[in-house]
């Protein structure tokens, strides 16, 4: 059976990483790469670093309105759906390549698996949110990482096809992680572990706002040179749009985007992990990081009801206390997998297309 993979984004790319070593022992894997991020930092590192095979079809997209880029890839990812006709697309995560790939695959009929689906951060001034809303309604498996998402999904009136597996991100970290300790990027920025902070920041919600951002990067300042910031190039261009990138640069350290094993080796030896992005949240839990959200809600509230990461919006005097002095005091109560959720997910697919075919030839 042939399973078509759909990605496009830096989140696409590390779900794939272990979920394509599941898929490509039972299935013949097509992975179609739209190119919504194309720099090297942003795209490439990952498929050389983490051995993600290389995509079969590249789309070539690139940046663009959402309605634009959006279009743009449906049209393609058609288009290549029509020539390979696999008999499942799978869309990873919530970006606007997930829902393109999400729509391509709907329209013509093929099974739809949505891994990481029942997400909700309940805010729909997020691009994210209208993206999971919509691929989770038109898809015909969903995998969720953890029983909220399940539960999000049944709220909604949507029960069949949904299965608990874990979550890929997690798969992803066990892949990485010991090669990732190999990293040195602690001795190439001069810093010492539990000596520094790690910022990373480039939501819409937060990069199109200008108060948002003002408050955001006024408390980066605030704390100082003990923070190193990888920076987005949404963010860059923004901050260089606004006059706000040199003075930022001078003082505090602003990095171009690192590897996946760069970023896990920073995570890890960080104090604290300030972010807007879903998967840095989940992964700074993982690594019994104390994270302090740059945002008003998440989708990973298990994070928050635990009390290992805050929600310290855009706030300048909220992010400079939290980021002095938040710390955890209670015992992690909540796993997002046990690094299986790749060959759950397989497994899922394998039965669900076994048994539609059987039931197409009956
Ligand atoms: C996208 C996802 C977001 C995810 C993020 C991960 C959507 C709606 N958003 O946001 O959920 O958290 O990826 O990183 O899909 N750019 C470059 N080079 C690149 C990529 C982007 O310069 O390789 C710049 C362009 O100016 C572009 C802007 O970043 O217009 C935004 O890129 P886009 O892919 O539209 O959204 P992200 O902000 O990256
Ligand atoms: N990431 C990375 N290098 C960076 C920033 C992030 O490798 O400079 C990884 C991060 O560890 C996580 C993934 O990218 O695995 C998350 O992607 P991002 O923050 O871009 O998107 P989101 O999760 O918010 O959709």
């Amino acid at each position: 059976m042939k399973v078509a993979s759909v990605v496009g984004a830096r989140p696409n790319f590390v779900k794939l990483a272990p979920l394509s070593r599941a898929l490509r022992e039972r299935f013949h894997e097509v992975i179609i790469h739209t190119g919504q991020h194309y720099d090297y930092e942003m795209d490439r590192i990952f498929f050389d670093e983490i051995g993600i095979p290389e995509p079969d079809h590249h789309l070539g997209v690139g940046s663009g309105s959402h309605g634009k880029q959006t279009g743009e890839m449906l049209a393609r990812i058609e288009d290549v759906l029509m020539k390979e006709e696999p008999d499942a697309v799978v869309v990873l995560g919530d970006t606007n390549t997930t829902l393109a790939g999400a729509l391509a695959a709907a329209k013509l009929h093929v099974t739809l698996v949505h891994v990481e689906a029942g997400l909700r951060s309940y805010d729909r001034r997020m691009p994210e949110e209208i993206n999971r809303v919509l691929v989770d309604h038109c898809s015909d498996i969903l995998c969720c990482p953890t029983k909220t998402a399940v539960d999000n999904l049944r709220r909604e009136g949507i029960v069949d096809g949904v299965y608990l597996t874990g979550d890929v991100m997690v798969d992803a970290m066990n892949l990485c992680m010991d090669i990732s300790k190999r990293s040195t990027i602690l001795e190439r920025l001069d810093l010492r572990p539990k000596e520094y902070m790690l910022a990373t920041l480039h939501r819409a919600e937060n990069t199109d706002d200008d108060e948002r951002l003002w408050g955001i990067i006024g408390a980066f300042e605030d704390i100082g040179s003990s923070l190193v910031f990888p920076c987005h190039p949404r963010t860059e261009r923004r901050l260089r749009d606004l006059g706000l990138w040199d003075s930022l640069s001078e003082s505090i350290k602003v990095i171009k985007p690192v590897g996946y094993l760069d970023m896990l080796q920073l995570e890890r030896n960080a104090l604290r992990i300030l972010t807007d992005s879903g998967g840095v949240q989940k992964e700074a839990y993982i690594l019994r990081v104390p994270c302090v959200t740059l945002r008003d809600r998440t989708e990973w509230v298990e994070t928050v009801n635990d009390g290992w990461n805050v929600l310290a919006g855009a706030s300048r005097e909220s992010i400079v206390r939290y980021a002095k002095g938040f710390a955890p005091n209670r015992s992690q109560t909540h796993i997002f997998g046990d690094g299986e959720a790749s060959r759950r997910i397989a497994d899922v697919m394998e039965s669900f297309m076994c048994s539609s075919r059987d039931t197409a030839q009956e």
